[in-house]
């Protein structure tokens, strides 16, 4: 490998890769992506195994820790989760602070950066002493992410606030939170749950995205978990990322409400004047095997929850196979993304749009830990600190004041 700051010392070049589309910012043992032939693999382990055989805690711990648990560290695991659902009163009352049309990503983030107040023994943005708790520390950011979230939709609707149940599992408690009402709790579907489930799964972990690489940016000045998943959340509300799920759903609604089926829109995509959200990938240039995995259990999903009928589906198929059959599409690589069924499958389950990039955000927080414990853990890691290439003015005179 070129040593590129000797290089700079000794040359004064500076690599420019605007968007870092090759530039390798660390090294690190978590996950793999071939996206030339769409492989991801969780510490080995190939996606669609794992989808197949597992589910999200196990699949957390093994990102986390780096191996699939043992029984008696999945039965400790939950134990820990489970203690750890509840959150402090203090935080209830910011987050019933904030304005009822506030959006959930905004919550969030804030309300995983104030955790740093509640928790100051594992936020002392001291690395060293802070891994000393990592074990509580994850369990609180994995487990009260998902609480954090449901109090900010019940909040958001004017709704009373459940509190989490400990003889249920992460996605039926998850779903407890958001929709029992008083004296008539919400029991899924095992359908529904496992659908949450394997969205959770598929979204656990995704290397250098552009949330993730804010988080280990974050981490790289010391900045503790809590403090560096919080930038992670900013991140990933953004529309071309994590965002995207939500932006696939309002698409869908303004090709509806303007009478299209899909093809007007298409045509407006390739004449630059719209973008197709949930297609394209950075990584993926062949297929994204998420949105594989996801499109195969979809109509599974669909069939469970009885509808067969529903104009936003006949649009995106309308998308899907117009985009599959057009140059445009096929000579820029551009294949639906895990959000183009993602955001169906949220839709489909009755998970309002505004929480579809929270739920991400649920499911990205095993890898956003994962990438801190590889930052904060490790000795040698140096902070991040990209070079620009300079294009303001050449240097001038202030003028004489007037
Ligand atoms: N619709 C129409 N055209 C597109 C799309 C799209 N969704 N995505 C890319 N293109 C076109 C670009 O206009 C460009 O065309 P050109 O060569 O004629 O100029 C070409 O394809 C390459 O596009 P880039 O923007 O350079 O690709 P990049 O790798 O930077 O962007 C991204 C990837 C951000 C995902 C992009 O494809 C996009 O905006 N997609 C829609 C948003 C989306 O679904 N994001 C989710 C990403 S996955 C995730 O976060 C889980």
């Amino acid at each position: 490998a070129v040593d590129v700051r000797k290089l700079r010392a000794t040359t004064g070049y500076i690599t420019y890769d605007e968007g870092f589309g090759n530039t390798g910012s660390c090294q690190s043992e978590i996950t793999y992506i071939d996206g030339e032939v769409g492989i991801l693999r969780y510490r080995g382990y190939p996606i669609e195994q794992l989808a197949a055989k597992s589910n999200f805690i196990d699949v957390s711990y093994l990102v986390i820790y780096g191996e699939l648990p043992t029984p008696t560290q999945r039965k400790e695991f939950s134990q820990r989760l489970t203690k750890e659902a509840p959150i402090r009163e203090g935080l209830v009352r910011f987050i019933q602070g904030f304005p009822r049309d506030a959006h959930p990503m905004a919550v969030l983030s804030s309300s995983l950066n104030a955790m740093g107040a509640y928790y100051p023994h594992i936020a002392s943005n001291n690395h060293k002493r802070d891994l000393e708790h990592f074990d509580e520390a994850a369990a609180i950011a994995l487990s009260k992410v998902r609480t954090i979230a449901a109090h900010s939709y019940r909040v958001a609707r004017g709704l009373p606030l459940n509190y989490p149940k400990p003889t249920l599992g992460y996605s039926e408690n998850f779903l407890h939170l958001m929709f029992s009402e008083p004296y008539n709790e919400y029991v899924p579907t095992p359908e529904v749950a496992a659908a949450i489930n394997l969205f959770l799964l598929l979204h656990a972990e995704h290397e250098q995205n552009c949330s993730t690489s804010t988080v280990r940016m974050v981490a790289s000045a010391g900045a503790n978990l809590f403090a560096s998943a919080s930038a992670g959340v900013s991140a990933l509300w953004g529309p071309l990322h994590g965002g995207a799920n939500q932006a696939v759903l309002e698409m869908l609604a303004a090709i509806h409400a303007d009478g299209d089926d899909g093809s007007k829109f298409i045509e407006n995509a390739k004449n630059g004047k719209a973008r197709l959200m949930g297609f394209g990938h950075r990584v993926y240039k062949n297929y994204d095997p998420r949105a594989k995995i996801i499109k195969g259990s979809f109509d599974k999903a669909l069939d469970s929850l009885g509808i067969t009928n529903d104009p936003f589906l006949d649009i995106a198929r309308n998308l899907e196979a117009a985009a599959l059959s057009d140059d445009y599409f096929i000579s820029r690589k551009l294949y639906p993304n895990v959000d183009f069924y993602s955001g169906l499958i949220m839709n489909a389950l009755k998970i309002p749009v505004d929480m579809f990039t929270v739920m991400f955000a649920i499911g990205r927080m095993p890898g956003w830990i994962a990438q801190w414990h590889e930052v904060a853990k490790n000795p040698k890691s140096k902070i991040n600190r990209p070079r620009q290439i300079y294009v303001g003015p050449t240097p001038r005179d202030v003028p004489d004041a007037v």
